[in-house]
């Protein structure tokens, strides 16, 4: 079977501090003033970042009147913090898909993500879009566990039933025996013509023919009425692509999502990689080259459950292990909506209105849910065929693929919210008790992972009111 080969630690380990993803360096967005006052649109969209510029560009391009309106500035939340790759091969997806909801769903599920990526290839074309996107392989592994048989074993087996189940959905792919990583592998699954790019430069010619709003938060939505603190949006459909939604008792998204967080490098002095990375293990590293860097990232955890810190340290020690000369550039991290049965939340937000529509959960593959998104929301507003729809739409309740997810987010928004009654720092969405992280400075909540400055300043929701935070002086 395999393997690469596992290199030695290095000598030279200079590491810089500079914090903020490599995606806002040297590309300036169009700025955009606040909203204030009363517009009227046919499609108001909630949230500038990657699914809400795609659906109000593919509108805006079937004539729709689009008005987007955000909360802080454009593409500056997870949209910024992506590795961008651009892909179906979703970690291990397929099998658990064909044995817990059902093969025809898993194959609509892999059709429209190959269509989200000839997409984005279509998209740069037309708009001749000079963003680094490259189409390239898209590789799966299983590594060797040093010193734990089982463990690699598990791994292995994953991965081959994985490949099994790619195989028989008919997607193109090749299990492999070696990887161009510096670590021992049992085997990894490559799918070929995935892509990457650089989403700032994508976006930053959309974002020149947008209507949008900025530093316009959206407090309440009122039948077709989107109110933000300074105006509002009257339009006949309504999308809410702010990456959680912020509304509590519509849907009830709380009860069906939890979030993650991960954290990234960019080194250079690491040469480069011939495609995108990811392992089957929670603990393994994804890798891409972007120019001369290598982004490299891991360290997951759910929100709120990084109390020791420490994150950014492994990942050095990690960098440092797999290529003994690189030289930290950047470092920042990134928060991803879990839905219960890894499929995203995509179509009608509620069952009977017919024209309020969410797009969340994409469970660490932003870039290439964005566009099936677009798609699918695109085809409901304009009334076209949209053969997607039932695999995503937020109504479905798919019991086994579930089940584990719900008992385990249900426990921890109980714990939460008991902790809350005497925490010094509450959560202002529904009172969970907030938890500090110190890789970041920040407060969050493991309930649902909306996150807090330790001004008590919203960073990332579903709160969307300031918290009062004290700190511990101990
Ligand atoms: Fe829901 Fe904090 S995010 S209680």
């Amino acid at each position: 079977m395999f393997f690469g080969n596992m290199r030695m630690l290095g000598e030279k380990e200079v590491f810089g501090k500079v914090k903020g993803s490599v995606w806002t360096e040297g590309v300036a967005l169009k700025k955009f003033s606040r909203l204030v006052g009363e517009v009227n649109a046919d499609v108001a969209v909630i949230g500038a970042g990657m699914a809400g510029i795609l659906t109000a560009y593919k509108l805006m391009k079937d004539g729709k009147n689009v008005v987007i309106v955000e909360a802080n500035r454009v593409m500056s939340g997870q949209s910024e913090k992506t590795t961008a790759k651009i892909t179906i091969q979703h970690g291990v997806i397929y099998n658990k898909l064909i044995e817990k909801v059902s093969k025809a769903e898993a194959m609509q599920y892999a059709k429209v993500n190959m269509e989200a990526v000839e997409e984005y290839e279509s998209i740069v074309r037309k708009e001749e879009i000079d963003c680094d996107f490259i189409r390239c392989p898209s590789y799966l592994y299983a590594r060797v566990h040093e010193g734990d048989e089982e463990a690699t074993k598990a791994d292995h087996e994953t991965l081959i039933k994985e490949a099994e189940a790619a195989k028989q959905l008919g997607i193109k792919s090749e299990l492999m025996t070696s990887i161009n990583l510096p670590i021992s592998v049992t085997g990894a699954l490559r799918f070929d013509d995935q892509a990457q790019f650089h989403p700032m430069k994508f976006v930053k010619p959309l974002v020149d023919q947008l209507t949008i709003y900025e530093h316009s938060r959206v407090m309440e939505l009122k039948e077709d009425r989107v109110v933000t603190e300074h105006g509002s949006v009257i339009a006949k459909d309504i999308v809410v692509a702010c990456h959680y939604p912020f509304m509590i008792k519509k849907g009830f998204y709380f009860l069906r999502m939890h979030q993650e967080r991960s954290y990234v490098l960019a080194v250079k002095n690491a040469g480069t990689v011939d495609g995108v990375y990811y392992g089957v293990d929670k603990n393994d590293i994804s890798v891409r080259s972007c120019g001369e860097y290598l982004l490299l990232g891991g360290e997951r955890h759910r929100t709120g459950e990084n109390r020791e810190g420490g994150a950014y340290e492994r990942l050095r020690n990690i960098a440092k292990e797999w290529y003994p000369n690189c030289e930290e550039v950047r470092r920042w991290s990134a928060q991803d909506c879990m839905s219960l049965d890894s499929i995203p939340y995509i179509g009608r937000l509620l069952a009977g209105e017919n024209n309020l529509y969410v797009a969340t959960g994409f469970c660490r593959w932003g870039m290439t849910s964005s566009m099936v998104a677009a798609i699918i929301i695109r085809n409901h507003i304009m009334s076209d065929f949209n053969p997607y729809a039932e695999v995503f739409s937020p109504q479905r309740f798919n019991l086994k693929a579930s089940v584990k997810n719900l008992a385990e987010d249900s426990m921890e928004a109980v714990t939460g919210l008991t902790k809350g009654i005497f925490a010094p720092n509450k959560c202002t969405h529904l009172g969970c008790e907030l938890v500090y992280n110190p890789d970041e400075d920040v407060y969050e909540c493991p309930c649902h992972g909306s996150r807090f400055d330790c001004h008590g300043e919203v960073l990332d929701g579903p709160a969307i009111r300031p918290a009062t935070i004290k700190k511990d002086e101990s």
